[in-house]
């Protein structure tokens, strides 16, 4: 597959956080850039999980350590001296970090400024791409789309300590990283994502395949609430798409560095369409499913911790910087999603790393027909 302009290719790829959710799928789309993967996550998150699932460990090299620990992270990054960066790694569950709010903060906040001293003391050339959230701004609940410059905050724990690493990465950029002429770095701030492969506890999709698959119905506890769907992919071709940009840059081939002095941050969000009840995305799922009773819901109306409300992203620097935009519509995004796990739970001789790689292949393809850049 060419995409990304092929700068992946025979690149070395360092993904921290590569055994969870977004990491494998990550993982899998840079294996198919012809990239060589280096992994760094402290554990396997969920069982089963999409990393288990595809047998990723044995196609790259991987490493098991802990984020916050300094050194560790260091001389892993020396030993591979890799030509990019994307830092997953964190405490992700909003409703973990209820439960151990100290960890959450020492992984989000601590690690990311573990990453960011590696990455200071480097002396190759490097790009370096740091996840946030959307999580991360401050939640004032107004109705407007939140642009790049707004004030981080967050008043739960995860959302806080999202904001917090914005912070951290803010000032090791102004205070080490803008002067460094071999490095690169940016930032992207993405919403919830949905997509086959998620075991993660607390989330509607997974919550709504488990029931199904074990032919119950899945209890909600806020039908109404609205969320804007996004498949994993989408964020993704944003994550891969502003390590291009950056990395082009050092030839002077970026269009991002000649504009603007700034650290180079993100958003990546989906269309106002995708936008839809919790209550549509079950139905639509059992549908896809072919649940055939409309028994396949059970409202518990029980809210067992506070979460942020709906926060939509603005995303125009994307589309004008990086000429990017989602690529899915949500009728596709559904069905990309049952799909994978019916493939998963109802037959089990399918081979699942290549089901995911012919996802990938038709979300590219689905990007190239719209002519999307990163796709071209
Ligand atoms: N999934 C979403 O909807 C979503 C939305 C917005 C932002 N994000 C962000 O995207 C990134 C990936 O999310 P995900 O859903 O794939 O998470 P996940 O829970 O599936 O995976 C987390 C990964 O981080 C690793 N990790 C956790 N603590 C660590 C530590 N102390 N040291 C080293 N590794 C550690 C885990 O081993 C795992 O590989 C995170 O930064 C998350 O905050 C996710």
């Amino acid at each position: 597959m060419k995409c990304f302009n092929d700068i992946y290719r025979g690149k070395r790829v360092l993904v921290t956080g590569n055994t969870g959710f977004k990491g494998s799928w990550l993982t899998t789309w840079l294996l198919m850039c012809g990239a060589d993967v280096y992994g760094y996550s402290v554990d396997i998150p969920s069982k089963p999980s999409m990393f288990e699932t595809l047998s990723l460990e044995s196609r790259i090299t991987h490493y098991y350590g802990d984020v916050r620990n300094k050194n560790e992270f260091r001389e892993y990054l020396e030993k591979v001296r890799p030509d990019f960066v994307f830092h997953l790694a964190a405490q992700a569950i909003v409703s973990t970090s209820y439960a151990n709010p100290f960890d959450t903060i020492t992984t989000n906040v601590v690690g990311t400024a573990s990453v960011l001293d590696a990455i200071r003391n480097a002396d190759w050339q490097m790009t370096a791409v740091i996840i946030t959230s959307d999580k991360a701004y401050d939640n004032v609940e107004w109705i407007w789309g939140y642009r790049e410059n707004d004030a981080m905050g967050g008043k739960d724990v995860y959302s806080g300590s999202k904001g917090a690493a914005e912070l951290v990465i803010k000032s090791y950029w102004h205070s080490f990283i803008k002067n460094m002429p071999n490095i690169r770095l940016g930032v992207a701030r993405a919403g919830n994502v949905i997509g086959g492969g998620d075991w993660s506890a607390d989330r509607i999709v997974v919550d709504t395949i488990k029931a199904f698959s074990d032919n119950k119905p899945v209890e909600i506890r806020s039908p109404k609430a609205t969320r804007p769907w996004q498949h994993v992919l989408e964020p993704l071709s944003g994550y891969l798409r502003l390590g291009q940009e950056l990395s082009m840059s050092f030839d002077g081939q970026s269009r991002l560095f000649s504009i603007e002095d700034q650290l180079a941050t993100f958003n990546f969000g989906p269309r106002a369409e995708q936008t839809k009840t919790v209550l549509q995305l079950v139905s639509d799922l059992a549908r896809n499913w072919g649940m055939n009773s409309d028994d396949y819901v059970k409202i518990t109306g029980q809210v067992p911790f506070e979460e942020a409300k709906l926060l939509k992203l603005n995303c125009d620097k994307a589309l004008a910087y990086l000429s990017w935009h989602s690529t899915l519509l949500y009728d596709d995004t559904v069905r990309f999603i049952t799909d994978w796990y019916g493939a998963y739970y109802k037959h089990s001789d399918v081979d699942m790393f290549a089901l995911t790689e012919q996802q990938i292949n038709n979300f590219y393809n689905e990007a190239k027909r719209q002519k999307i850049e990163w796709a071209l």
